[in-house]
């Protein structure tokens, strides 16, 4: 080997909105129609992992995804590459040269990408974030990230996040910040409801666009309901309003589906089992007598479930009973509980008691920060070689 870079590894979290992100108004650029805001979720529990080097010996740019070697020709990677080179051209950030460099990408999430759990935020925050720091180059990211996939650009901080619309052409008011950071509101927890199901649904990027083209709604929902779901939003999470959360949150997603299924033809990414938790969380919140939960569905069944720690071993024994699991053991990972046990609870919820396995498994965690590096465990050897990890 002749001449090779360091090699750069990052990680990168998932994000999950709570006021959707539905519509563009560039698709090449990756400018949405509405501002969206999200929370992000803790790296330890799920990830995109990323690493990154460059040599004059590579022969061409190079991409290995989840364990599998992939075509570097997609028009969204090779968007975020150059606007990098760009970036590191105009501020001589590394020699000349070393922009002629070829590179080499391994790239792989700890949790199922079939699960449609927004894994192209974190891989595309991810590759970012290394890519970035490989061609040492200072600026806001977030842009960069959004040329990757829309969502990835709020993955690129922690806490909750605002990815703002902007209004330029060029996109350079596109960007996302940070409203608060995971330090301001700890209590938050996060339960992911991973549904089984084996429809094939039409991807975010083509359902959006076809919502642009097709829904009134859309129209509607970007022009008086999304600034207002923003604002009042950003204005419980700075004061820790956990309600106003909660139901902006549920209004947000069930407003954001309504919009799906104004396309036409409609895109229908709630199944049966989805509908059997919002009603879940809707019994359960009446029952308390007060809003202890939301839930939030982006373009798939799986719930997304926000609520505090204090009440996260009541709602999972709920959970548990009302969606019985054959594999009990490994039902729930992630962050650990104290399991509780309220039968009378359990006894008043048991008409909407289901039949096994409709829910796979629940990902428990909590909100976290945004990408870091790591100087172990990388997924490129020292010949820039991939390592078959998983
Ligand atoms: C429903 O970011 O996946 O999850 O920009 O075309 O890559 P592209 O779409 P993507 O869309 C995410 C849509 C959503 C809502 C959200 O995350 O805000």
């Amino acid at each position: 080997m002749n001449k090779m870079s360091e090699i750069i590894t990052a990680v990168a979290p998932v994000n999950i909105a709570v006021i959707k992100y539905w519509g563009k108004r560039d698709e090449n650029l990756i400018l949405p129609l509405n501002d969206s805001v999200s929370a992000t979720l803790d790296t330890n529990i799920m990830c995109a992992k990323t690493s990154v080097c460059a040599s004059l010996d590579f022969t061409e740019n190079e991409l290995w995804l989840n364990g599998k070697k992939d075509s570097f020709t997609s028009k969204r990677i090779i968007n975020c590459l150059n606007k990098i080179k760009e970036i590191a051209t105009e501020q001589k950030s590394v020699p000349a040269d070393f922009l002629t460099w070829k590179v080499r990408v391994c790239s792989e999430n700890n949790f199922p990408t079939a699960a449609g759990l927004a894994s192209s935020a974190a891989g595309f925050a991810c590759l970012v974030s290394a890519l970035a720091k490989l061609y040492k180059i200072n600026t806001d990211i977030s842009a960069i990230a959004r040329m990757g996939s829309g969502s990835a650009c709020r993955s690129v901080y922690g806490g909750f996040v605002q990815w703002h619309a902007g209004v330029e052409t060029d996109g350079s008011d596109s960007i996302a910040t940070q409203i608060v950071p995971s330090s301001h509101w700890p209590e938050m927890r996060v339960l992911i409801l991973v549904v089984g199901d084996t429809k094939k649904h039409t991807s975010s990027t083509d359902g959006m666009q076809l919502s642009v083209k097709t829904s009134a709604f859309l129209k509607h929902r970007v022009e008086h309901c999304v600034p207002k779901h923003v604002a009042s939003i950003r204005k419980a999470i700075q004061e820790k309003d956990f309600t106003t959360f909660a139901e902006l949150t549920m209004k947000d997603s069930n407003q954001f589906h309504a919009v799906c299924l104004d396309t036409y033809p409609p895109c229908v990414y709630m199944t049966d089992v989805s509908f059997k938790i919002v009603e879940l969380i809707h019994a359960f919140n009446k029952q308390s007598g007060e809003v202890k939960a939301a839930y939030t569905f982006d373009a798939g069944p799986n719930a997304c479930i926000y609520l505090l720690e204090k009440d996260v071993p009541e709602l999972l024994s709920l959970i548990k009973h009302i969606f019985p699991s054959s594999n009990p053991e490994t039902f729930v990972k992630g962050l650990s509980i104290t399991e509780v046990s309220n039968p009378e609870l359990l006894c008043s919820f048991s008409s909407l008691r289901q039949k096994e396995d409709l829910i796979k498994y629940v990902i428990h965690t909590k909100v976290g920060n945004g990408p870091e590096f790591i100087n172990e465990s990388h997924l490129l050897n020292g010949s820039g070689e991939p390592i078959q990890i998983s």
